[in-house]
């Protein structure tokens, strides 16, 4: 490749992606390197570049200015990148246990350049084989109220928090989330992937309007609540783990949106694994629904105590009513990510697995209903120990479709 100076976007392969790395000077200058692309994900490459002889690595991740997945047909933006990066750095002022550390960016190259993560598995992979992270939901519980709590008006002021989110307005990635998570799995929508045993219950579901009006509502929500920097897109697979370690990755979706958006994903995600579980350590990943709630939720109140920009903050009751309201968002959002999980177009890699026919659907009609469940009686919600109680309810086959 040229060099990062020169004006033109180029992809990069995996010649070039060390030349880049030689060039930023990431290795020492006799080092032997070697490089593969590791890119698993639908949109971006991701260049892996190890020292064989020490061990050492750093990962270099460029967007395309297409879906990777799909091709040149369908084009996105190449500014996903700065966001990614940016966001990185910022989440990195709150949580700097949980993310990777940047090295370099170059906007124009829509390049990220960061820390090599390749010790930890990525949670959705680990979950799939039985892992289970016992520190997950404590670390994430925390990641979650540093950054949210830290980017939010509170934390920032009405003034710095308008001036922060001016620079991830990103409405390309936001477009995605709105179509592939609040919409298309509400209706008929031909990229919805739904297997022949859910079809009465997804028909069913298209076909319910109480559904529609709250799915349309949460919809909204998403797009104009600006409360904190959201990584916007915190399912299992944006997670890298091991037992003792936990590191957030991928925030190219981050923008200014409404708090429960990130830990509903999260919560989401985990309880599809936890369905998927037959044994007995789906209760260790229930368990991770009421740590994370826990944590962020106490996380949240001491740093709402310890540094408050609004004139009210002292007022009795504004901290409980915020943290009620974040819940009722939470399960909401988990609702609509499950159903995009169940009917919608990117299912869960766990239940997909399970190879028996009955019980695979029987698992995600459970969630589709818990689903609907969760968007439809959010306001009903006062606890994580009640979403975990409606998981073991929907699994049992107890009617909690009214209402
Ligand atoms: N810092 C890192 N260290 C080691 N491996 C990484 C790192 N970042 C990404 N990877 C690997 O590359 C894969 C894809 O990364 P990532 O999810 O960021 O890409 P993406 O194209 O944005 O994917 P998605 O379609 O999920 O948005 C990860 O699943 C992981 O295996
Ligand atoms: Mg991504």
């Amino acid at each position: 490749m040229s060099t990062p100076a020169a004006n033109t976007y180029e992809a990069l392969n995996e010649q070039t992606a060390i030349q880049l790395a030689v060039q930023l000077n990431l290795f020492p200058a006799d080092a032997q390197l070697s490089c593969r692309e590791i890119g698993d994900g639908n949109l971006n490459l991701v260049f892996h570049i190890t020292e064989p002889s020490t061990g050492r690595g750093s990962i270099i991740k460029q967007a395309l200015p297409y879906v990777r997945v799909i091709g040149e047909g369908w084009p996105l933006t190449l500014d996903r990148a700065r966001m990614e990066s940016e966001a990185l750095k910022i989440f990195a002022r709150y949580a700097p246990d949980y993310v990777p550390e940047v090295y370099y960016t170059d906007e124009q190259y829509a390049i990220t350049v960061m820390e090599d993560l390749s010790h930890l598995t990525i949670v959705r992979t680990g979950f799939a084989e039985g892992a289970v992270y016992p520190l997950l939901s404590q670390h994430i519980g925390e990641y979650l109220a540093q950054t949210l709590y830290g980017t939010s008006d509170f934390a920032l002021g009405a003034d710095a928090r308008r001036e922060l989110a001016l620079q991830f307005h990103n409405p390309e990635l936001c477009k995605i989330t709105e179509n592939f998570v609040f919409t298309y799995p509400l209706i008929d929508d031909e990229s919805n992937d739904v297997e022949p045993g859910l079809q009465q219950v997804a028909q069913q579901l298209w076909q319910d309007q109480t559904l529609l009006l709250e799915g349309a509502k949460l919809k909204r929500h998403f797009m104009t609540s600006a409360e904190a920097l959201l990584h916007g897109d915190l399912h299992t697979g944006s997670i890298f783990a091991s037992d003792e370690e936990t590191k957030v990755i991928d925030p190219e979706f981050a923008f200014y949106g409404p708090i429960g958006y990130d830990i509903g994903l999260f919560i989401s995600n985990t309880l599809l694994s936890a369905l998927a579980r037959q044994d007995n350590s789906r209760e260790l990943l229930l368990h991770h629904v009421l740590t994370v709630w826990d944590v962020f939720s106490t996380r949240y109140r001491e740093l709402w105590q310890a540094n408050n920009q609004e004139h009210f903050a002292d007022v009795p009751g504004l901290v409980d009513d915020q943290l009620q309201h974040i819940l009722e968002d939470t399960v909401g959002f988990a609702g609509s990510e499950m159903m995009r999980r169940v009917i919608g177009l990117a299912h869960a890699k766990d239940i997909e697995a399970i190879t028996d026919d009955a019980k695979r659907v029987h698992i995600k009609s459970s969630a589709a209903l818990l689903a609907r469940d969760f968007i439809v009686n959010r306001g009903q919600y006062r606890s994580a120990q009640q979403i975990v109680y409606a998981l073991q309810q929907a699994d049992q086959g107890v009617d909690i479709t009214h209402g």
